[in-house]
């Protein structure tokens, strides 16, 4: 009996097992058949919030919001530096929809340069001191350093001052000791003379070991005299009692010779250029002569050729061209009309006295005279290294209107007709493919416009907020009218303040105007050219698409929504409101570039600020009228 039973027992948990087994493995199979279904065409990637569930249960509400940081707001932009800051969504962070979670801003280090003030000057030298100054100081902010001029203030608080008249040294000698007791008295960084600057891409490894600000010795650089030195509080310190204790001090010619070689490692100033008045005479005579026959005039030629070199050194370092970003083409012609200006402007050669000179240390650079940069508008953005890339974001909100050529779109629309997160998915299709969710796709253009690689690759701008009101302006000006005149051909309509700070992001000032070659303004290239055009970067063809040119209705509709809409997304009806608020909640990756790139641009703006008020105080600013020199 027992075994009958036993087998029949077994028999059928057999049979239970092995249905059990059928049934789960052909759920699997449904469950991945339904997968499949889902996943190429369109990505639900984001969690979508139910619209009616208020933002504040989105997280525990019991949680402290991190601490606000100090010059962290401007306008309506926030941001909270963290080095989580690749996070998909900053408000996992923050806990705050509205604070943008930015990279921390990298440490700039000091480089100094000293300015004799002991000699009385007039109006006219004193204005042109200033122009190269300004020179000077922004060619080294875009390198990532902090540019201070000093002063005899700063020197006469070393305790050694005193020390130096009595030893009856020629006056240039004591000049130099001087600048050097003025760093000493700083301390650790670079001294650099007014007409030193950084010529060459930031990434260079000299410029790169100098911003890391750690000197083993005191460093001089071949050929370059007292035009640059780095080092450490005490290499300096030392350095300067050593010299001073000297008797044959007043014997030398120069600090390089009162001071020990031994104390000095050399290095080479491959990234360095240096315009002394030997390289003057050898390699830019006439700029010479002009400084000789009046200094003035001859001094504002040499600070025109400097800034002629770092916009070409510039241009020579992104060889493939300018990249305007343009996802979505069908209706961004007026969207990006601003950034095509702009990349318009950087493509203009240079004016300067000489054309075809190079800067000192690069004497085989090629010059703007025989080819001019290439400008592309993609669909996608590419990393590449040589090329750079200037994008406008436009608010969800701002898309779904430019899509849809018309202001009155209602709910249901965007919640039945639009895909999600358009704008996002084709701006990085070329580095993440099709296949990816928003979240990954938020970290890609997150890394594109602030990591250290993208952020001196790239400019981002928000749409409505570049400049201040004037992408709608340009692009309504290209709204045709009776008037003969139609738009302004050679005057760039940014406003100057603006283009000040973008001269101190590029390290030159942006040339001013564009047809300064008789050429006319809209060197957009035709299709067919374009793909030629396009050979020697690393091409997509997808992205290298250039839609017909709109027509100029259509383009008048654009410039007439993207008014509209930059109206909305600032606006406090109550209808607009919502209206924004469900094409945010649709768009949540969108969203987010949107408010990362509005934060980023803001942060950039005010870290310059927040130096500018600092250094205003002293000397050879904007706001040194109430300086201590003039
Ligand atoms: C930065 O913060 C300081 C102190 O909070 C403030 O005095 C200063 O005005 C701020 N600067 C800017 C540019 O907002
Ligand atoms: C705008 O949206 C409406 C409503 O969904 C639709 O009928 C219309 O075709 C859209 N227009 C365009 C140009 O996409
Ligand atoms: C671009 O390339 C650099 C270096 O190859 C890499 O570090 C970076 O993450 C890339 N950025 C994106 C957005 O793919």
């Amino acid at each position: 009996m027992p075994p009958t039973n036993f087998r029949t027992l077994v028999i059928v948990a057999a049979a239970a097992l092995s249905a059990l087994f059928l049934l789960s493995s052909s759920s699997r199979q449904v469950a991945s058949n339904a997968a499949h279904a889902v996943t190429p065409a369109k990505l639900p990637s984001i969690p979508s919030f139910d619209l009616d569930v208020p933002s504040k249960f989105h997280w525990h509400s019991s949680a402290h919001k991190p601490p606000v940081q100090k010059n962290s707001t401007s306008g309506e932009a926030s941001w909270y530096s963290d080095w989580r800051w690749l996070n998909p969504f900053s408000s996992s962070v923050t806990l705050d929809e509205d604070r943008a979670l930015l990279p921390p801003l990298a440490e700039r280090p000091y480089v100094y340069t000293y300015l004799d003030t002991t000699l009385k000057r007039d109006k006219a030298t004193e204005q042109v001191d200033k122009e190269i100054i300004t020179t000077w100081r922004r060619a080294w902010w875009a390198k990532g350093f902090k540019p201070v001029v000093l002063t005899q203030a700063e020197a006469m608080a070393h305790p050694l001052y005193r020390d130096l008249r009595p030893k009856g040294m020629p006056h240039a000698l004591e000049v130099e000791f001087s600048r050097w007791l003025a760093w000493s008295h700083m301390g650790t960084g670079l001294l650099a003379d007014i007409y030193c600057l950084p010529m060459d891409a930031y990434e260079d490894p000299l410029l790169t070991h100098l911003r890391r600000n750690q000197f083993a010795q005191l460093t001089r650089f071949d050929g370059l005299g007292s035009g640059l030195f780095a080092g450490e509080k005490a290499q300096i310190d030392s350095a300067v009692k050593d010299a001073l204790k000297d008797a044959r001090l007043s014997s030398f010619k120069s600090i390089t010779d009162a001071v020990k070689s031994s104390l000095f490692r050399v290095e080479q100033p491959t990234s360095i250029a240096y315009y002394d008045s030997g390289i003057l005479e050898k390699r830019y005579s006439t700029v010479a002569d002009a400084i000789l026959k009046d200094p003035i005039k001859g001094r504002r030629d040499l600070n025109t050729l400097m800034i002629s070199h770092l916009h070409i050194v510039w241009q020579n370092t992104f060889s493939s061209g300018i990249e305007v970003l343009k996802p979505l083409p069908a209706h961004t012609t007026a969207l990006v009309e601003p950034s095509l200006h702009l990349a318009q402007l950087l493509a203009e050669c240079p004016e300067t006295l000489l054309p075809s000179s190079c800067p000192p240390n690069k004497p085989k650079c090629s010059p703007c005279v025989g080819s001019r940069m290439r400008i592309t508008q993609p669909e996608a953005f590419r990393n590449a290294t040589s090329l750079y890339t200037i994008a406008t974001v436009p608010h969800p909100y701002t898309m779904i209107t430019l899509d849809n050529q018309t202001s009155e779109v209602t709910i249901a629309h965007i919640r039945r007709n639009t895909d999600r997160d358009r704008w996002i998915h084709s701006a990085t299709r070329d580095v993440l493919g099709d296949g990816r969710g928003g979240p990954s796709r938020v970290i890609a253009l997150k890394d594109a416009v602030a990591s250290e690689f993208g952020r001196t690759r790239s400019l981002w701008f928000t749409v409505e907020h570049f400049p201040p009101n004037i992408a709608v302006d340009i692009a309504a000006d290209k709204v045709p009218t009776n008037d003969v005149e139609e738009r302004p051909v050679e005057k760039t309509p940014f406003p100057e303040n603006w283009l000040e700070e973008i001269d101190w992001h590029f390290g030159f000032p942006v040339p001013r105007t564009t047809v300064s070659h008789g050429e006319s303004m809209n060197p957009v290239p035709l299709p067919e050219r374009w793909q030629k055009g396009q050979q020697g970067i690393p091409a997509d063809k997808k992205g290298s698409y250039d839609p017909p040119d709109p027509t100029e209705n259509q383009q008048n509709v654009e410039a007439q929504l993207l008014k509209k809409a930059r109206n909305t997304i600032n606006s406090m009806d109550k209808h607009l409101r919502l209206m924004r608020d469900v094409a945010e909640k649709w768009n949540l990756a969108d969203l987010e570039a949107w408010r990362f790139v509005r934060a980023f641009r803001a942060q950039s703006v005010m870290e310059r600020e927040v130096f500018e008020e600092e250094e205003s105080a002293y000397s050879g600013t904007n706001g040194a009228r109430k300086g201590r020199w003039w």
